[in-house]
């Protein structure tokens, strides 16, 4: 089972509107609303997937009734935490001349007793052998070391961990050896700048701009992830892990949303892992090799799709056999 955890949800709002004028006045139409956040995002993609998933996330007091019951409908299983601040709102408008203009907000900071339960709901919900993710941004004011506990807890539950978080989450939990890391290449640059401030030997090496993604993500397994995925959008992405280098992608970009794809890796990524035996990761260039033709046919699979969430598993079947992988020196 794979428990996907969203340390900052948001009722996700859409408005629709024809022209957007900015100092202007707007009647807004066409309004949805949705349980949102990256992990809820992921839970959707393992469940469209027919992967046995658990959504767990902090929701406020007021907001419960409206996740559970969206999220119910969705068929998305979920186990919410009472939270005494409000859940944050992202607001997307839409319009017909550009690509969605997002407002997404900080998040609400949580008293000590939330991160407490949190952790405690890892450790009951997790089940040994199974697998965790972590996703997206921490509340405003957040421990640093928040998602460094919840590896620890993680791990001594005997769950593995898959991290698609960014700046001190990330770095602040890779000494805690995560099984895997999930950044884009602007967030593992980010990452891995404020790792070095801490090294002065790391500042006369090569730019991390100008260092492949597959280097990027040699870095992030130096730095203690046991393994690192780093998306590069359409370009695909690059794996590290022990002695294997790998890339992997599309030979033709598709066009579409590609919001939500980083989520469907994350998801495909830890059904991998929760495919094999507990306490093991793929140890061969083959086994590595097929965890990536399946984080890009899922990931692909959500750049078709209209919004973040669930992919379509025919989509899935057609894609899986067009990526292409190369073995990579770094
Ligand atoms: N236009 C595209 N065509 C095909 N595949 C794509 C495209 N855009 C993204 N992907 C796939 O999705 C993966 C993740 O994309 P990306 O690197 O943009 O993630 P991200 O920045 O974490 O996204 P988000 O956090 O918004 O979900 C890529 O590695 C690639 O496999
Ligand atoms: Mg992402």
């Amino acid at each position: 089972m794979i428990l996907t955890l969203t340390p900052n949800p948001a009722i996700d709002i859409t408005y629709r509107i024809a022209a957007v004028t900015l100092g202007e006045s707007h009647r807004v139409e066409h309004v949805t609303e949705r349980a949102g956040g990256k992990g809820i995002n992921t839970a959707a993609v393992l469940t469209s997937m027919g992967v046995d998933a658990l959504a767990l996330a902090p929701v406020g007091d007021a907001t419960q009734p409206f996740f559970a019951a969206d999220l119910d409908g969705r068929g998305i299983r979920h186990h919410l935490v009472r939270a005494p601040r409000p859940t944050r709102r992202s607001v997307a408008l839409v319009d017909d001349a550009h690509e969605a203009t997002l407002f997404n907000e900080a998040g609400a900071p949580m008293p000590d007793a939330v991160w407490h339960e949190v952790i405690g709901q890892v450790e009951r919900l997790g089940g040994a052998g199974g697998v965790l993710t972590v996703s997206g941004s921490l509340p405003a004011q957040s421990p640093t070391d928040l998602v460094a506990r919840v590896t620890r807890a993680a791990h001594e539950a005997g769950v593995r961990v898959v991290l698609d978080v960014s700046g001190p989450a990330l770095s602040n939990s890779l000494a805690f050896a995560p099984e895997l890391v999930k950044p884009n290449r602007s967030e593992a640059i980010a990452t891995l700048t404020a790792l070095n401030r801490a090294d002065p030997a790391a500042s006369a090496a090569e730019p991390l701009t100008e260092t492949s993604a597959t280097g990027l993500a040699r870095l992030l397994v130096e730095a203690g992830a046991r393994a690192a995925v780093v998306s590069d959008g359409a370009a695909g992405l690059a794996l590290a892990a022990g002695s294997v280098s790998l890339r992997a992608w599309l030979p033709k970009a598709l066009q579409g949303n590609p919001t939500g794809a980083g989520d469907a890796l994350t998801a495909a990524l830890a059904a991998s892992l929760d495919d094999l035996p507990p306490d093991r990761l793929p140890d061969d260039r083959e086994a590595w090799a097929e965890v990536l033709r399946r984080g890009v046919a899922w990931s692909a699979a959500a750049v078709l799709q209209p919004v973040a969430g669930p992919i379509d598993p025919g989509d899935v079947a057609r894609l899986l056999p067009t990526v292409e992988i190369e073995e990579t020196l770094s």
